[in-house]
């Protein structure tokens, strides 16, 4: 009989690698307290609809990539209706929210997410079709403050300091402004104008969508388009005053926080809800994730909740993709543990055990890292042994310790060289 398999796209996760992950929810669990967030927990399946008005019809994720089906009424009181397990959960806060209308306490919300989301996508390293997202969300009436760019920048350095406080190294924030809903009208119409002469050169997703989402356009991923897309207008050009000085202060509080980033006038993401920041982390190649390199990504959605019926409530949230960050930690920490020696001194013959022990002794004097192997390994044993543990090897025949100059061997660069005694150190520093 065959042997029945976990469904392309979803994985099982077994111990050791589970400790990981709650390793990672504790510690975020942790700094999101430190920041007064509050946890929700909202279904797995919402009702199509939600999706559609929320994320938006024209996106990736709403129009290819939603597991939906017609779920059947089961008594004439009980009516059939389409159903979807939630690829995000923003939509779904948003809509618990106003269902339990949080916005009549009158203070601020902050909640965080930490569950299994769903999308029908190609799978890879790093893109899953159930896949776990840690977020959260800070939404409220207007008089709360949630429109504050102090909001904005706090979510942001919360996730610095929790990335730091994880050990994930190297990541970059890409931050941008795509405008209130107003300056989005503008620079759509800019768009679409200046799709209207090309378009007829791209591929068929992009034609469709220059008419009916061109801001859709600039998260196109086809190759051909791209000259095209690079020479798009840019929607800082279409801020509003008051945009503007939002994202300035957004900022400026960045800064004196000293949380670094990168201005990125194409990122405008791929869902639909977003207004002013919007914002994504990546983390630099060498982290285990290929071109999946998003470790998070989120921005604020000022008319979300009106979009679902729901009263005006500004908000602004993320979500960080978990398998990702922990791809990232345990790629990251794999290039931690096989960081090599600077050097294996190799004695060829017993007779010259005593120099590679001095040898050895003057290099660790100057901090470099050795090991020393043994004068009675053929050449051969000594390069593997050498090779495992080390990025250089040093020879040390009786030749070179009469002429004081080693032959040494870079594995990396595959490059033999020889270096007198007294540049020795230099040479081999990393
Ligand atoms: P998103 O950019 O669609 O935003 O997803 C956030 C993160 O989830 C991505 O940066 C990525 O790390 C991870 N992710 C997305 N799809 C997959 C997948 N197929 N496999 C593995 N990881 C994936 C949102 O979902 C918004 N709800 C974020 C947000 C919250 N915006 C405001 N509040």
């Amino acid at each position: 009989m065959a042997i029945l398999k976990a469904v392309r796209g979803t994985r099982d996760l077994l111990p050791p690698e589970t400790e990981l992950w709650n390793k990672v929810e504790a510690a975020a669990r942790s700094v999101f307290a430190r920041y007064g967030f509050g946890e929700i927990r909202t279904p797995i399946f919402e009702t199509t609809e939600l999706f559609a008005r929320g994320v938006g019809e024209e996106t990736d994720i709403v129009s290819k990539e939603m597991y939906t089906w017609e779920d059947r009424g089961r008594a004439e009181s009980d009516r059939g209706q389409s159903l979807t397990l939630r690829p995000e959960n923003t939509a779904g806060v948003v809509r618990a929210y106003i269902e339990h209308k949080l916005g009549e306490t009158g203070s601020l919300q902050k909640l965080f997410y930490i569950g299994p989301q769903f999308r029908r996508e190609r799978p890879q390293r790093g893109r899953y079709r159930q896949f776990w997202q840690i977020g959260a969300e800070v939404i409220g009436p207007a008089t709360s403050g949630s429109e504050s760019p102090v909001r904005d920048a706090e979510v942001l350095e919360m996730l610095a300091t929790l990335l730091d406080e994880l050990g994930i190294t190297g990541w970059r924030l890409a931050l941008n402004s795509v405008g209130s809903a107003a300056d989005r009208a503008r620079y759509s119409t800019a768009l679409r104008e200046a799709l209207a002469p090309v378009k007829h050169k791209m591929c068929e997703d992009n034609q469709r969508r220059a008419e009916t989402n061109p801001l859709r356009v600039l998260d196109s991923k086809d190759e051909n388009d791209q000259e095209i897309i690079n020479g798009l207008p840019k929607i800082a050009d279409f801020l509003g005053e008051d945009s503007r000085e939002h994202f300035a202060q957004v900022r400026a509080a960045l800064d004196a926080c000293h949380v670094r980033y990168i201005i990125d006038p194409r990122l405008v993401r791929g869902l639909d809800y977003y207004t002013r920041t919007t914002f994504e982390f990546t983390v630099p190649d060498g982290s285990g994730l290929g071109t999946q390199n998003a470790i998070l990504g989120g921005g604020r959605y000022d008319g979300l909740s009106e979009m679902l019926g729901g009263p005006k409530a500004p908000g602004i949230g993320f979500a960080i993709g978990e398998d990702r960050l922990i791809l990232t930690l345990q790629a990251q920490a794999a290039e931690a543990h096989t960081s090599k020696l600077d050097a294996y001194i190799a004695p060829m013959g017993t007779a010259q055990n005593p120099a590679a022990l001095q040898l050895a002794s003057e290099l660790r004097r100057a901090g470099l890292t050795v090991e020393v192997g043994d004068g009675s390994f053929r050449l051969k044993k000594s390069f593997e042994a050498a090779n495992k543990v080390a990025r250089k090897i040093i020879i040390l025949g009786e030749d070179e310790v009469k002429s004081g100059v080693f032959t040494i061997k870079d594995f990396a660069k595959a490059e033999q060289t020889k270096i007198p005694h007294g540049d020795l150190a230099t040479a081999l520093k990393p």
